[in-house]
C-alpha cells in the first residue's frame, strides 16, 4: 500500500521489509518521529537514526541495551499494566515498561475532555499571603502524566501495543510524519489515522505484515 497522496495531507504507507533498509528515507522529513519498539530480545540490532523526535518503548531488563543504542533519554514514561506478566517465580510480576523520549515535544495538551472550572488557587506559600488569592482556570483537556495506565494489548498478540497510549504520546510530540520502524500490529498507524497524521509503518515478517495491512484497508478500518 503506497503513499496516497503528497499534497501535505494524510498518507498512509506500509513497507513489508527489514527497517534497516529504510532508515535513509527519515532524514528527509524535518518534523518527523520514529517509534522504536523491536522485540525486545533483539535491541542489540536496532539502528539509531537522527530524526526530530523518537520514542524507544523497553522493559526494566533491557532498558542498558536501549540506552547503548539510544543514549540516555531525555525524558520517559513509565507504562503501567495491572495485568502483568512473570519474567522468573524468584521475582516481582512485571507490571510496568518504559517509554523512552528523544528530541522534540510540543506543549500540547492530550487526552480525554475534562470539564472547564475557574477556581481558587488559595494564598501562596509563606510569607507571600499579601498576592490574595489567585484565580486559576482548568485546561479542556489535561496534560500528560509520567505515568501512563493502559491494559496491554493482548487481542492483537502478546506485544501490540495499547492504541490509546500511542494516540496520547503521538499527539503529545506532534509530529507531521510517523515512521513505525517495527509495525507488528500497527498500532501506532491506528492512532496515526484518528489523528489524521501521516504514517509509514515498516513489518519484516510477511504474515504479520499481511494481517496488520488487511486492518489498513478502508473498510476495515474502525
Ligand atoms: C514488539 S513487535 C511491535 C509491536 C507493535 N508496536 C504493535 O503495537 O503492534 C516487534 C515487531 O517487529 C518486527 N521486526 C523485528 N525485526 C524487524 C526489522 N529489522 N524490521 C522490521 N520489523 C522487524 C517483528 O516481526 C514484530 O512484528
Amino acid at each position: 500500500m503506497g503513499p496516497t497522496n503528497n499534497r501535505g495531507t494524510r498518507m498512509i504507507e506500509l513497507i513489508n521489509d527489514d527497517c534497516r533498509n529504510h532508515v535513509s528515507r527519515i532524514a528527509e522529513h524535518d518534523n518527523c518521529l520514529v517509534i522504536y519498539d523491536p522485540p525486545y530480545d533483539e535491541w542489540d540490532q536496532v539502528i539509531n537514526v537522527e530524526a526530530t523526535s523518537k520514542i524507544a518503548f523497553t522493559s526494566p531488563q533491557r532498558r542498558h541495551e536501549t540506552e547503548n543504542i539510544l543514549g540516555k533519554p531525555r525524558n520517559e514514561i513509565v507504562w503501567f499494566f495491572k495485568d502483568g506478566r512473570w519474567v522468573s517465580k524468584n521475582l516481582p510480576r512485571i507490571t510496568h515498561n518504559y517509554i523512552f523520549i528523544y528530541g522534540k515535544t510540543s506543549d500540547a495538551a492530550v487526552g480525554p475532555d475534562q470539564e472547564i472550572k475557574t477556581m481558587k488557587k488559595g494564598y501562596t506559600s509563606i510569607g507571600k499571603d499579601n498576592l490574595g488569592p489567585r484565580i486559576f482556570t482548568t485546561k479542556p483537556r489535561k496534560h500528560l502524566n509520567s505515568v501512563l495506565e493502559y491494559p496491554r494489548n493482548m487481542k492483537s498478540g502478546s506485544w501490540g501495543k495499547p492504541i490509546g497510549l500511542l494516540k496520547n504520546i503521538i499527539e503529545w510530540i506532534d509530529p507531521d510524519i510517523v515512521f513505525d520502524l517495527y509495525m507488528g500490529t500497527g498500532s501506532a498507524g491506528k492512532a496515526c489515522l484518528n489523528l489524521n497524521k501521516s504514517y509509514v509503518g515498516i513489518e519484516k515478517n510477511s504474515d504479520v505484515f499481511e494481517k496488520t495491512k488487511a486492518h489498513f484497508r478502508p473498510e476495515n478500518r474502525q
